[in-house]
């Protein structure tokens, strides 16, 4: 099993040495612009896999061929939000960089599947799956699966216990909802306070160190490890829809079956007015935001 990825930054580096240590990977290529980077945390992982007894070809470098025979790349190049970037320059920016990276893709790894964590991750993905020319189940990403840890740990914090499920959906970002009627544990929360804090803890994180890292890494594993394990886990995916909740032609976050084919089904819940609504209000936001970049 070989994992590719495209960033070798901290979201790259840390879900690789995440899916290392809990998975046993074969192979494993790191891609970077930066070339050094991609070399250093290529020989620091294999000395991490050492130390575990475990000896899988770790490459990096700055050349796509390294991502040969993936059997999923996980994308998280690009640009963070710098002091006086609008939203619309990132994306802008980051888009340019999806767009080089899809074509990569497809002359070295087009038969792997493509995970996308790049922000705004949504609309990234959006534009991998168009510029690559791939089908809708093999490109998806990564977003209210990390919203949705955090509102597990946030609803643990306030007296939940045994949660079987517990979902935010739609956008991974402003817009993005708590799917109340799929909610699963134990005891009584004051729902308000939980939402309110989900909703915002991730800036407080990004406020104190900088960047979320360990809670992406773990998300990553967890989708990644659905899809080389074949697991049929649902994990709320950022998914191309097409009629899927009325939707067509955005990729927002739904519950969806990880598989080794990728995306293998959306699962269509009976969901309240309310939260088919949220899911409404992130396709138009969304809609929009692939306009404003020629999409
Ligand atoms: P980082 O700045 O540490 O790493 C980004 C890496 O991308 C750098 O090593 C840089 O050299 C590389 N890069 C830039 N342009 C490139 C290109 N054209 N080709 C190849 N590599 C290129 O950033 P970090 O913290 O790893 O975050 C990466 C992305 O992930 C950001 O867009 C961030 O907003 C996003 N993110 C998404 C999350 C999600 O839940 N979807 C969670 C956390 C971060």
């Amino acid at each position: 099993m070989k994992i590719g990825f495209v960033g070798a930054g901290r979201i790259g580096a840390t879900s690789a040495f995440t899916c290392l240590q809990h998975m046993d990977v074969d192979e494993i290529a790191i891609v970077d612009i930066m070339e050094d980077l991609a070399v250093g945390e290529a020989m620091d992982l294999a000395h991490a896999a050492a130390g575990l007894d475990k000896y899988p070809n770790i490459k990096g470098g700055s050349d796509y061929s390294l991502l040969k025979r993936s059997d999923i790349i996980v994308v998280s190049a690009g640009l963070a939000r710098k002091p006086g970037m609008t939203r619309l320059d990132l994306a802008t920016k980051n888009a340019g960089i999806i767009k080089d990276i899809a074509g990569k893709i497809m002359e070295y790894a087009p038969e792997s599947k493509i995970l996308v964590v790049t922000n705004p991750m949504d609309v990234m993905n959006y534009i991998m799956w168009k510029e690559t020319g791939k089908p809708r189940n093999e490109v998806f990403g990564m977003g209210n699966m990390l919203d949705s840890s955090r509102l597990k740990e946030r609803l643990y914090a306030h007296g939940a216990r045994n949660i079987r499920k517990a979902y935010m959906l739609g956008e991974h970002g402003d817009s993005m909802f708590l799917a109340k009627s799929l909610a699963d544990f134990d005891n009584e929360v004051d729902w308000a306070k939980v939402e309110e804090e989900t909703r915002f803890v991730a800036a407080e994180v990004i406020k104190r160190k900088g960047a979320t890292i360990f809670g992406p890494a773990v998300s990553i594993f967890r989708m990644v490890r659905a899809v080389v394990e074949d697991t049929k886990e649902e994990i709320p995916t950022s998914v191309i829809l097409d009629g899927e909740y009325g939707i067509k032609d955005v990729a927002l976050g739904v519950p969806a079956i990880l598989g080794k084919n990728g995306v293998e089904k959306v699962v269509e819940y009976d969901f309240s007015e309310e939260e088919l609504e949220g899911f409404k209000r992130s396709a138009s936001i969304l809609k929009e935001r692939l306009k404003e970049l020629g999409y």
